[in-house]
């Protein structure tokens, strides 16, 4: 086994304020990042504080910037840099700091609360459900999400603009909207929802202008921009021009103004 010692540079410091803090710390071959912040806490800064669960790439907690770039540090080897290159370790910048590389992820948890869940088809018992494969295998690649909020921080709509965070429910929760509109059993239109003007009008659909630097740091490899927020752009752009949905709404407008 190969060893050789690295250089780190890992953000310490609180809600107050902090900086990067430079060490050198022992590398072993086959390791990964979150093994070398491991390392720092057990050899060189017993409180560090980090977040982490499964070292398996499954929990979504280990998520940070490395080098700049949204990652899990579970699943980023070190033979991906130079052996004479500083790492640069910081907590995600679109979250507020709790301490060190921990960050308060809770404007997720609420964005997640804001859209409607599933609305059962009416007379249909659980369990006979029936739908195309092809249905249920678009709604599975959104189903892989681990809940690690790369993408929510690496969106430039709130990453450098925390005052669009109450308008935008980032793209995580946007594709949770798509993954509901396009379920065919969804029963929210007869329930009087309808999920393409939320998500234009309570999930800031607009903002997302589709350049796809949420799909780019994706560790389960979903198209969320290709297979989620295009398509449920063109549905809601559909709903708006279609002539049929604008007589429908119209009449249905009239009929509320006149109640004989
Ligand atoms: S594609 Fe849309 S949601 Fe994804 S990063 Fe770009 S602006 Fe944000
Ligand atoms: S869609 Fe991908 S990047 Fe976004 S939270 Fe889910 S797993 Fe993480
Ligand atoms: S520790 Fe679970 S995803 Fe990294």
């Amino acid at each position: 086994m190969t060893t050789y010692d690295a250089r780190f540079r890992v953000w310490r410091g609180d809600a107050e304020g902090g900086g990067l803090r430079d060490f050198t710390v022992e590398v072993h071959d086959g390791e990964v990042v979150l093994d070398i912040v491991h390392r720092l806490q057990a050899t060189q800064a017993s409180d560090l504080a980090v977040r982490w669960n499964c070292k398996a790439g499954k929990c979504g907690s280990c998520s940070a910037e490395i080098n700049g770039r949204p990652r899990l540090m579970c699943m980023t080897r070190m033979s991906v840099f130079e052996r004479d290159e500083t790492v640069t370790i910081t907590p995600l910048r679109a979250f507020p700091v709790i301490r060190d590389l921990v960050t308060d992820v809770s404007f997720n948890y609420a964005k997640a609360r804001e859209v409607p869940a599933f609305v059962p088809p009416p007379g249909v018992a659980a369990g006979a459900y029936r739908m195309q494969q092809v249905d249920v295998e678009r709604s599975q690649e959104f189903r892989k999400c681990i809940e690690c909020f790369l993408c929510q921080d690496t969106c430039h709509v709130v990453r450098d603009h925390e005052e669009n965070k109450a308008a935008f429910a980032g793209p995580r929760f946007l594709m949770r909207v798509a993954e509901l509109d396009m379920h065919p059993l969804d029963a929210a239109a007869d329930a009087g929802l309808d999920r393409k003007r939320t998500a234009q009008e309570e999930h800031g659909l607009g903002y997302c202008n589709i350049t796809k630097c949420c799909t780019e740091v994706c560790p389960e490899g979903i198209k969320i921009t290709d297979n989620a927020l295009i398509p449920l752009k063109e549905r809601a752009v559909d709903r708006k021009y279609d002539p049929l949905v604008w007589l429908g709404n119209k009449i249905r407008r009239r009929s509320a103004d006149d109640p004989r």
